[in-house]
Parts: C-alpha cells; sequence; structure tokens
C-alpha cells in the first residue's frame, strides 16, 4: 500500500507519543559494545574463506599507464591473482562515479586503483602489491584552485536547487547600502574520516552476486553496481546492517566493491578488500576546498537589502560543485540577492558530499560575514540576527511560506542558556589569566529533504512486529527510531518489535543521506505499520478505520483481541510506502538552530581552546532526543574540526593530499570539546511528514565552525578568513603581551 504526502499531517497516531519522543537507548547498542553487530570486512559467517584483497594505487595523479607487469606478484606467495583494467573484464562508469573505479590505461587521479592483489591472507596481498611493475606516462595536473579559478563556468544544477539564483538589483542595492561588507573567505579540503574504513566482500553463486559492503544508500549501490559490471539489478543483493559512519563518504559503492565483485567472479571464490586508511582520502572522496566571496548591504538598522555569496570549488573534469552558497538563498531578508556556484576543472580526487554538502561550508563564510556586518553596525550579533529573520522564501516571495522556521526562538533561549548577556562585546578585552576569552554566535540552517521510504511489516502469533527495510544505520540511530515508529503505530513495547535493515531484499527506503532518513525512513514504516493495521483488523473482523491499536491489543468497542491472536499462527505480512507530493515545493522546508562558542586563545602562543559549545535546534518533532542530541553534538565537533583543525593539504606539485591519517588529518577528540550543551525547541512540522520531524543529522554541523571563528575574533580581535585557524596564522597577529 504506498500512501501519498500531499497535504499537511492531521492528527495521527504518532501523536500519542508513548515511545516516539522518549530519549529510548539505541536497541544495537549492546551488540555494539559487546562487538557482536558485524560490519561488512566481518561477515566472516556469511561469507567463509574469503580471499583478501589488497588495493595497489597510482602514485600519480593524471597521465597514463604505459605497461603493467604482474609477474612477480603473481609469483608470489599465496597470491590467488591480480586484477587490472587488462584482465577485469568490460566495467562501464557509473553515473554515480566521476572518476572510474579502475583506472587504465588513462589514469585520473592520485590512488586511483590500478590493480587488485588477492590473496590467501591479508598479509600476502599487500606484501605482493608491492611487485606489482606499473610504468607511467605522467601528465601535467591542474591541482590549485585559486589558480585555476579564472577558468571556472557556472556549475551544472545541483542536487537540491541551480547554479546561481538572482532577485532584484543586488548591484545597484548594495551600491547604496548604509553598512556594507565585502569579504573573501576559504574554506579547504576535508576528509569525512569515518571510523570504519571502505570495505567490502563479494561472493558469487552462478550469475547472481551478493555484497557484503559498508553503504548509506543500499539501492543506489545495487544500481551502480549493475551499472558498472553490465548486469541485472535483480541479481544483486547488497547487505549493509551496520555501518562504521558515513557522512557522504559511502553514499555510493567505491572500488572497494567492484573490485571484491570482479575478483570474486574471476577466482570463485569470496574476496574481502578494505581499503587502509590512507589509501581513504586520496582513492575516494572528499569536501571540495572552496573560495567564497560574501557581499551584504544593509541599512543603519541593520537590514539587509543586498546580499551576495557567490562560491568557487574545483572537481575533476565532469564533477560538480560545492553548493555553498545554498543556505544565502533561505536564511535571511533582502530584496535585492544572487548567489552562484562556480566550478573549475582540477584532477585532484573526486570531490563529493559530505555532512551537509554546501552548508556546512558556505555557513563557515556567512556567518562570520554577519558577524563582520554586527560590528560594523554597533548591533549585537544575535539581535543582527534576529532582525533578518525571514517567514517565508526570501528568493519566491510570501507565497513560499516556510513549512516551520523557530530561528528566531533558536536565537533566543540559546543565547539565553548559554549566558550570552556576559560576554564583553569589545573584542580582546577578557582575560583569564594568560587567556583571551571570548564568545561567538553563528546560525545553524540546512535544508530539509524527504524520500520516498518503504517496508515491510509482520506480525506474528507471539504479537512480536518485525520491520524490515534497507534502511541503513550509520551510526544515527535508525534502528531505534524505527523500532520507536513501529511500537507507536502498533500499541506495542519496544521490546515486542523486531528491525531488519540494510539489505536490497527489503522493500527500497529513503536511505541514509542529505539528512532525510530519520524522517522519511520513518514515515515509510508508519506507512507499512497502517497496512499492518488495516489486515490485522480485517483478520479479527474488526472495522479497520476505527479500531484503536494499545498495549498489544486490537480495541474497538467493547471488543479487545491481542495482535497475535489477530495475526494467528500463520502471520500477517504487508508492506507500505510513503510518496511525497508537492508540499516541498509549495513550502520552503529547512531546519534551523542558533549555535554559541566560548573560547579561550593563548596570549603567548595562539592556542585555541573551546571552552563551551551551547545550541538551540528546531527540527520538527525529535523522534528520539538521545539520539538527535548525539548526532548534533558530534556535528558540532566535526564543526570546531572544521573551524580549528581539518585539512586535507594538497601537494601542488603531485596533486594529492599528504594528510592522510589521523596523525596528520586533525580531527577533534573529547579532550577538545569540554562541555556542549544542546536543547532542542518544541515544534511540530506538519508539512514535511506524517511524523512531523525533519533532519537532524547535518544540521549541527552547519554553523558550529563560525561560531568558533566569532568567538576567536571576540577573544582577540583578529579576524581570520582563512579555515582552519591554526595557530601560524593566529600568532603572527596576536597583540604583544
Ligand atoms: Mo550525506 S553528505 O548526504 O551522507
Amino acid at each position: 500500500m504506498t500512501m501519498k504526502f500531499d497535504a499537511p499531517a492531521g492528527d495521527n497516531v504518532i501523536d500519542r507519543q508513548r515511545v516516539v519522543g522518549h530519549p529510548v537507548d539505541r536497541i544495537d547498542g549492546p551488540l555494539k559494545v559487546c562487538g557482536l553487530a558485524p560490519y561488512a570486512y566481518e561477515q566472516n559467517e556469511a561469507a567463509p574463506n574469503a580471499a583478501y584483497g589488497w588495493i595497489v594505487g597510482s602514485p600519480i595523479a593524471t597521465g597514463r599507464i604505459s605497461s603493467i607487469d604482474t609477474r612477480a606478484a603473481e609469483a608470489a606467495p599465496g597470491v590467488l591473482g591480480v586484477i587490472t583494467a587488462a584482465n577485469a573484464g568490460p566495467l562501464k562508469k557509473s553515473d554515480s562515479n566521476t572518476a572510474a573505479l579502475l583506472a587504465g590505461p588513462k589514469v585520473e587521479h592520485y590512488d586511483q586503483a590500478v590493480a587488485l592483489v588477492v590473496a590467501e591472507t591479508f598479509e600476502q596481498a599487500r606484501d605482493a602489491a608491492r611487485l606489482v611493475q606499473v610504468d607511467y606516462a605522467t601528465a601535467k595536473g591542474r591541482f590549485d584552485l585559486a589558480a585555476a579559478r579564472d577558468h571556472a563556468r557556472a556549475s551544472p544544477p545541483g542536487f537540491d536547487g541551480p547554479a546561481a539564483t538572482s532577485v532584484g538589483d543586488f548591484d545597484a542595492a548594495f551600491a547604496n547600502a548604509a553598512v556594507k561588507v565585502d569579504e573573501v573567505y576559504t574554506t579547504p579540503d576535508q576528509s569525512h574520516m569515518m571510523m570504519e574504513p571502505h570495505a567490502s566482500i563479494a561472493a558469487w553463486e552462478g550469475e547472481r552476486l551478493t555484497l557484503w559492503t559498508s553503504n548509506q544508500m543500499v539501492a543506489w549501490g545495487v544500481r551502480d553496481m549493475a551499472a558498472t559490471l553490465g548486469m541485472a539489478k535483480e541479481n544483486i543483493r547488497l547487505v549493509s546492517p551496520y555501518i562504521g559512519g558515513g557522512f557522504g563518504a559511502k553514499l555510493w559503492v567505491r572500488a572497494d566493491a567492484v573490485l571484491a565483485a570482479v575478483a570474486a567472479r574471476k577466482l570463485g571464490r569470496a574476496v574481502k578488500v578494505a581499503l587502509a586508511r590512507p589509501q581513504i582520502v586520496n582513492n575516494t572522496v572528499h569536501r571540495p576546498a572552496t573560495i567564497q566571496r560574501v557581499r551584504i548591504g544593509a541599512d543603519k538598522d541593520g537590514l539587509i537589502d543586498a546580499i551576495a555569496h557567490e562560491s568557487w570549488s574545483g572537481d575533476l573534469p565532469g564533477g560538480s560543485a560545492e553548493t555553498a552558497a545554498q543556505q544565502t538563498r533561505l536564511l535571511y531578508r533582502g530584496e535585492n540577492r544572487m548567489t552562484a556556484h562556480y566550478l573549475t576543472e582540477l584532477d585532484l580526487p573526486e570531490g563529493n558530499a559530505m555532512r551537509a554538502p554546501g552548508e556546512a561550508v558556505g555557513l563557515l563564510a556567512l556567518e562570520v560575514a554577519m558577524d563582520e556586518l554586527a560590528e560594523k553596525l554597533g548591533l549585537d550579533p544575535v539581535e543582527l540576527r534576529i532582525r533578518n529573520d525571514v517567514q517565508f522564501d526570501p528568493e519566491k516571495g510570501p507565497s513560499r511560506p516556510f513549512s516551520s522556521r523557530k530561528f528566531v526562538e533558536c536565537l533566543r533561549v540559546g543565547a539565553e542558556r548559554f549566558h550570552w548577556s556576559r560576554r564583553n562585546p569589545v573584542p580582546g578585552e577578557q582575560r583569564d589569566g594568560r587567556w583571551l576569552v571570548g564568545m561567538g554566535v553563528a546560525s545553524a540552517f540546512r535544508n530539509n529533504l524527504v524520500m520516498p521510504s518503504a517496508a515491510r511489516a509482520s506480525a506474528d502469533a507471539k504479537g512480536v512486529v518485525t520491520i524490515e527495510t534497507d534502511m541503513t544505520d550509520i551510526g544515527t540511530g535508525s534502528y531505534t527510531i524505527i523500532a520507536q515508529t513501529a511500537a507507536e503505530v502498533m500499541g506495542v513495547p519496544l521490546d515486542k518489535v523486531r528491525v531488519r535493515l540494510g539489505d536490497s531484499l527489503f522493500p527500497q527506503s529513503s536511505g541514509s543521506g542529505g539528512q532525510w532518513g530519520g524522517n522519511s525512513s520513518t514515515a515509510g514504516v508508519y506507512a507499512a505499520c497502517m497496512a499492518l493495521r488495516s489486515a490485522l483488523a480485517q483478520k479479527a473482523g474488526f472495522n479497520a478505520t476505527d479500531a484503536d491499536f494499545a498495549d498489544g491489543y486490537l480495541v474497538s468497542g467493547n471488543r479487545r483481541v491481542r495482535i497475535g491472536e489477530a495475526a494467528g499462527a500463520e502471520g500477517v505480512t504487508v508492506e507500505g510506502k510513503m510518496d511525497y507530493g508537492r508540499l516541498t515545493k509549495t513550502y520552503a522546508q529547512a531546519t534551523f538552530g542558533a549555535h554559541f562558542c566560548e573560547v579561550g586563545v593563548d596570549a603567548l602562543t595562539g592556542e585555541v581552546r573551546i571552552r563551551r559549545q551551547g545550541g538551540a535546534f528546531a527540527a520538527g518533532r525529535i523522534i528520539n532526543p538521545k539520539s538527535a542530541r548525539s548526532q548534533v553534538i558530534g556535528a558540532m565537533t566535526m564543526g570546531a574540526g572544521a573551524a580549528l583543525m581539518e585539512e586535507l593539504i594538497v601537494d601542488k606539485r603531485f596533486g594529492y593530499f599528504v594528510t592522510r591519517d589521523l596523525a596528520e588529518y586533525h580531527v577533534p577528540v573529547h579532550a577538545d570539546i569540554p562541555d556542549q550543551d544542546v536543547i532542542f525547541i518544541d515544534e511540530l512540522d506538519d508539512k514535511s511528514s506524517v511524523m512531523k520531524a525533519k533532519g537532524v543529522g547535518e544540521l549541527g554541523i552547519c554553523g558550529a565552525g563560525a561560531a568558533v571563528a566569532n568567538a576567536i575574533y571576540n577573544a582577540t580581535g583578529i579576524r581570520l578568513r582563512d579555515y582552519p585557524m591554526t595557530v601560524d596564522k593566529l600568532i603572527e597577529k596576536l597583540p604583544t603581551v
């Protein structure tokens, strides 16, 4: 049964909030902490006796392979075979990949796979990989965004918007504005650095491939594997029940999956391939660096009349832009506005989506520009943002209101909880011993996307409800919120719900991406459970529409029947799907928040220590406050990393990312963020879905880093516009003590 969500949700069973809305512990938690949840590389029971593959990556960024000699590798101990473009058979590049997943003869980027060595043991494969002799003809590549920027062109339309927008007359309005900011901000290439590397095991039975892989989007993975291998989707089963983080790096299948499949077919044996940490950075995808120009013109009261945001980024030929101006289309008022994304060709590894693609780096620029504007106006930066709130899409006008927008509440409540009033507006005046102390604020904004999502729901004679969907849990808590949704709709306790995820044998879900997964997948489960209610009611001889489901019973009038009894010995199984109509067009849908940060900057060394991070967020119904808070504090931590340390340093001579492990690519650890406070504003968004929820997985990173940057300014009076804000950039500007 397919439900179509094309009118605002009325009262529904989710509003009972007996299970939904509660801070339930993760139902998969015990499995994970006991090490019993099998991740892709650990599916040894499902795929016994797998051989080990090791990827040989290209040491050049661009050029051609002139010859490959695999004889020495093939003769090495334990080696079962070596896969190269010469013997892999035809591999088509799927639309999701910008570069081929196996190079040859053309090389498109550094560490692009040129061979897979397969052996009995991991060590044998890795050792023999050194014996693969590859000769290259190196070509000249383009590796410098700033230098290539002049060749940039308007980018192709992005995932959720056009390349450029323009309303009113920005140039004239900006020229006439009483107070103006016009600055350029830069953000570096970044790496997802999720805990679990890309990993796959492939096994064939005749024409049928089973792929256990760490992947956020099961159905996309099946589609792309089918396209790459030239086979029918029906012959591919993709299994991805547990994922150790993805952040966008695992939206699409990568070389590990394709090469494991090719090798397993060739050798007639299961093959497992994982990328080593240093390989991930250059072999897979990253968030592209940006150069962003932001111009804002306001009147003396701080009301914005002109706002422009342009962003330049690079990617391999055929790639896409980092859509950093996205939020500027919707966040603040202003009659005259323009945004543009420009794309230039670079021969660095493939750029792609990383947690909140667009907004995460766009707000690093926009929200510092807002801080600069507040300072010029002599206006509190919280107040400036409140004054520029707009309750409709400012590009389209009042005819397109927001589905819900509690942005001002976030700023007010967040400021109150953070004791913002204690901030000294004059920069560089607050001392605590050797530390210069300051506070910063920044807005949080991320689009809310919804995706069709389906699920299978069944009830058995014991009254146990089982949900099956190809939805993934990338550490976000999908298992738990899906169980909560099923328990709520079916009126059963949580321990009567089983959830099975991440298998292409199950109905196709939204998958995990773009912070749409939580809201969309639970809406699909709602549809499936409503279908299950109808089926059970019918079986028990109830009128489906007036039967209530509570405490494990179907109830109607004075009749009560246990769910297990209604299901009977044979049980009941149904499928349901949620589809979406035009509400995403009629209404602007987005999530909001306000970030606050207090830092101490060592007046002598320039070392920045975060003292506190706080935030208030509005993202519709919060299905599980505990897992949602985890999403937000994790994302705020990632935002702090973007502000202070994360950077893929480009070797501009050879075209690769130098910082390829966690010793060199720094991410924050617990000790870096001593205190985080997160609050959710009460909100139900009846235009977003039947859950009245919105996305919350990416919102927390959006703006978090800008609050850190603004706090550094308040502490020191030093305005940096080049991320990350490392000691070397601060120390030369520090006031002499
Ligand atoms: Mo996300 S960057 O769509 O996982």
